[in-house]
């Protein structure tokens, strides 16, 4: 199959049809092999990435940077923009254009949405969107869907509930979209009235004639889903008082999950803050502590070996 992410920008999931993700399933899967067997390779050895977080982040910067240098590349890890010139006030266009001289990717955290898309227009090497505001996080949807199809073995006919705060969770938004690729997919969706699924997202579903709930309340639709996704409540994202409003909301215990299936799955792509209870971790329904946050490195590998190296 022909590698049609080689140099290319990777912002939006909207471009990704089933052969590209496939793609990068087929290469994550040799990544997971590549990691349990040797560590890592010397693929990318001489390319540089430049990791710069406007945001803060564990897993994507720590996944990104280890990906690479699994991948026997170099870093500019940059987590956080208090020591650099961004705080004396250069512009995101400068600072793309700088980047561009020293590294061969850039992979990008802002907290505006369309960030990394005005990056991308301005550097001269591939720009990986790692999240924009409470626009897209794709790197962090593949990995979802790439654990979705792991523990079924397929990504058609599954019935996919996202709880939390919808309004504000770049990766549901990224999911959802790429969801709407698999045939028989059904999405429901439960949150607090004041942080519903986004007007675009919703837009985006019925462009593609996908059928989907919105729900406040979802305990009855337990015993009939195979995923529940669950989301973190991002208080950076909204007023104190709507955060007291609706933080607390939901919250995914042993009790709950007694009504889901046997061979379901719940997923968070973390960090937590109170919404899935820890006495469920051992359960092995819980993923969301074990593959999830492991296939976020061999995708992240795939990503970048695709993007760097024709192949
Ligand atoms: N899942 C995720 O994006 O986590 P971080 O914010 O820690 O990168």
């Amino acid at each position: 199959m022909k590698n049609i992410l080689f140099q290319k920008d990777l912002i939006t999931v909207d471009n990704l049809n089933r052969d590209n993700v496939h793609l990068i399933f087929e290469k994550a899967e040799e990544m997971e092999k590549l990691v349990g067997k040797r560590g890592g390779n010397d693929s990318l050895k001489g390319r540089i990435m430049a990791a710069l977080f406007f945001e803060p982040s564990s897993r994507t910067f720590s996944s990104f940077i280890t990906s690479m240098q699994r991948l026997g590349g170099g870093i500019i890890p940059l987590n956080g923009m208090a020591n650099t010139s961004i705080a004396k006030g250069e512009t995101l266009e400068d600072t793309a254009k700088v980047f561009s001289s020293y590294a061969d990717i850039i992979v990008m955290r802002h907290p505006t949405g369309g960030a990394a898309g005005i990056a991308a227009k301005f550097a001269e090497i591939p720009v990986v969107n790692a999240g924009d505001g409470i626009n897209e996080h794709p790197s962090q949807a593949l990995i979802d869907l790439f654990t979705i199809k792991q523990a079924f073995k397929r990504l058609n006919n599954l019935h996919i509930l996202m709880i939390g705060d919808l309004a504000h969770y770049r990766p549901t938004n990224s999911l959802a979209k790429l969801l709407v690729n698999y045939p028989g997919i059904k999405m429901s969706f439960a949150t607090p009235e004041e942080v519903s699924l986004p007007d675009n997202v919703r837009k985006y579903l019925k462009e593609h004639n996908i059928s989907f709930e919105e729900y406040n309340e979802f305990d009855n639709l337990l015993p009939k889903v195979d995923v529940l996704y669950v989301t973190r409540v991002k208080k950076e994202y909204m007023s104190e008082e709507l955060y007291h409003k609706v933080q607390g909301s939901y919250v995914v215990d042993r009790k709950l999950i007694s009504k889901m299936k046997k061979n379901s799955i719940i997923m968070h792509c973390l960090p937590r803050v109170g919404e899935i209870d820890s006495e469920i971790d051992g359960d092995p329904r819980s993923i969301f502590m074990t593959k999830q946050v492991r296939n976020g490195m061999y995708v992240r590998m795939a990503i970048l070996d695709l993007i760097l190296r024709n192949q």
